[in-house]
């Protein structure tokens, strides 16, 4: 534990900020990077140090960190009218032609939209329709929430309890009635002899059994992230989509595509939905909604689900349901912005033009002894270290490996994610060959060091 002097930018993140999602001893050892902006894709520190951030963030500065159309969209969006709500019959004018582009670029012929300020909220406020809609239809028993090992949902009780992580035991999660299936990852849940399509037809077998177990008559909903990211970037099995989509529509089971990720360009399609080919009930949107310039969530209703939440609402004369920040003209401004950016402004097309060169970087370093798969989709990607690769046996936790690498490659003035065992990569839309090249060389740097001292 280092001993950081309380005037400096580290003791005084230390002495008054209680961070999440934060490994602790790290932190103690090398201080919090106290960020003051951004140009393009890097980062810059109090200390005047750079990073190329490999991650846009969270996921979400997809457009970098200082693009001036959407500078300029919140800014003449807060001198016109700064904030406002959703409630008791108004709304501004950005919130509602937001819905309408959301409508038009979804892969709906029509549906209707709802906003949150997050994606947890997103999914909350999903779980609570689709609660709200079965009890209004005459099927109050519907509340089991269908999900995935390894999914991430978000961290509200509900959202947590959709996120099939072990670390929400200490909450005392999931709440009853959720239920998560087996992860779709043939490289590590596949078994001995077993081809892919040998598992994704088993995958397909385990939800319909589940559903029959449970009693299709109990189960509200099925939420799937396309590709699941905090669970370490693990693309679907091949089929899977193809495979579950109809178990779940025999039973009339709602689909919920929890594109917080995936939404707006990251696998190389506007929705991960459609690069997986199927069709959801919703979509749930954040994140690159509005390339991270204001925090949204939104909930898109596809035909379906908004015509049947509409009468379930009309019953009883509303749906009980909103936040304050609900539709936030600043936030809509900012996404009408940040949705013309992404597919107007050559982002959308820079994301497929530069796959192959992530991928093919991605590739080239799993062939060290100590990678023991690559995997991806679009500009999301992980590789996942393990000690060693004919038995797929990952390293002692207490190593912390993927902690050690991230650790190193912020040394070298990058900044990737430790997930699990796995370090993930999902850059920004805007990066060029040259910002690929460099975070593949110092993200090299820092396995080779991290794996020479594990040796
Ligand atoms: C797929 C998915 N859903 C939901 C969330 C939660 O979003 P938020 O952190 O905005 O609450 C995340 C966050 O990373 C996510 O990746």
């Amino acid at each position: 534990m280092r001993d950081f002097s309380p005037n400096s930018w580290e003791g005084r993140a230390d002495a008054h900020s209680f961070y999440g999602f934060t490994d602790l001893p790290t932190v103690h050892e090398r201080g919090t990077v106290v960020v003051t902006h951004g140009t393009g894709p890097y980062i810059h520190d109090v200390h005047g140090r750079s990073y190329l951030d490999a991650n846009s963030g969270l996921w979400n500065m997809v457009a970098g960190f200082d693009h001036p159309g959407l500078i300029a969209a919140a800014q003449e969006q807060y001198a016109r009218f700064p904030g406002y709500h959703s409630f008791f019959g108004r709304m501004s004018d950005q919130t509602v032609m937001l819905s309408e582009k959301l409508v038009e670029v979804s892969p709906f012929a029509s549906g209707k939209v709802f906003y949150t300020n997050s994606g947890s909220e997103a999914n909350d406020t999903m779980v609570k329709m689709l609660w709200f809609l079965w009890a209004s239809e005459g099927q109050p028993q519907r509340r089991k929430i269908l999900t995935r090992v390894n999914a991430y949902h978000g961290v509200t009780a509900v959202s947590a309890s959709m996120t099939g992580k072990p670390y929400n035991s200490v909450f005392g999660l999931p709440l009853p009635g959720f239920i998560h299936l087996t992860c779709p990852h043939y490289w590590r849940n596949g078994q001995a002899g077993e081809t892919e399509a040998q598992f994704t037809a088993r995958m397909a077998n385990e939800l319909e059994a589940t559903i029959i177990k449970e009693g299709p008559e109990t189960i509200a909903g099925f939420f799937a992230e396309p590709v699941m990211g905090a669970g370490g970037v693990i693309p679907p099995s091949e089929g899977y989509f193809q495979a579950v989509v109809p178990v779940l529509r025999k039973y009339g089971i709602p689909v919920i595509s929890d594109e917080v990720i995936t939404g707006f360009g990251r696998t190389g399609n506007t929705w991960g939905c459609e690069t997986y080919g199927f069709i959801p009930d919703a979509i749930i949107s954040s994140k690159n909604l509005t390339a991270g310039f204001f925090p949204m969530g939104a909930v898109i209703l596809g035909p379906d689900l908004a015509e049947r939440m509409q009468a379930a609402a009309e019953k009883i004369e509303e749906f009980p349901h909103g936040f304050t920040a609900s539709g936030h003209p600043v936030g809509c401004a900012i996404a009408l912005k940040a949705i013309d950016v992404v597919m107007n402004e050559g982002l959308a097309e820079n994301v497929t033009a530069l796959t192959p060169k992530f991928e093919g970087g991605l590739a080239r370093l799993a062939q060290k002894a100590n990678i023991g798969e690559w995997r991806g989709k679009g500009f999301m990607g992980a590789l996942e270290a393990v000690a060693d690769k004919a038995t797929k046996t990952p390293f002692a936790p207490e190593v912390s490996v993927s902690e050690r690498i991230a650790n190193a490659c912020t040394d070298q003035g990058l900044i990737c994610r430790p997930l699990g065992q796995s370090i993930v990569l999902a850059p920004p839309f805007i990066m060029t060959e040259a910002h690929l090249d460099e975070m593949f060389e110092k993200l090299e740097l820092a396995l080779d060091k991290v794996f020479a001292e594990l040796a």
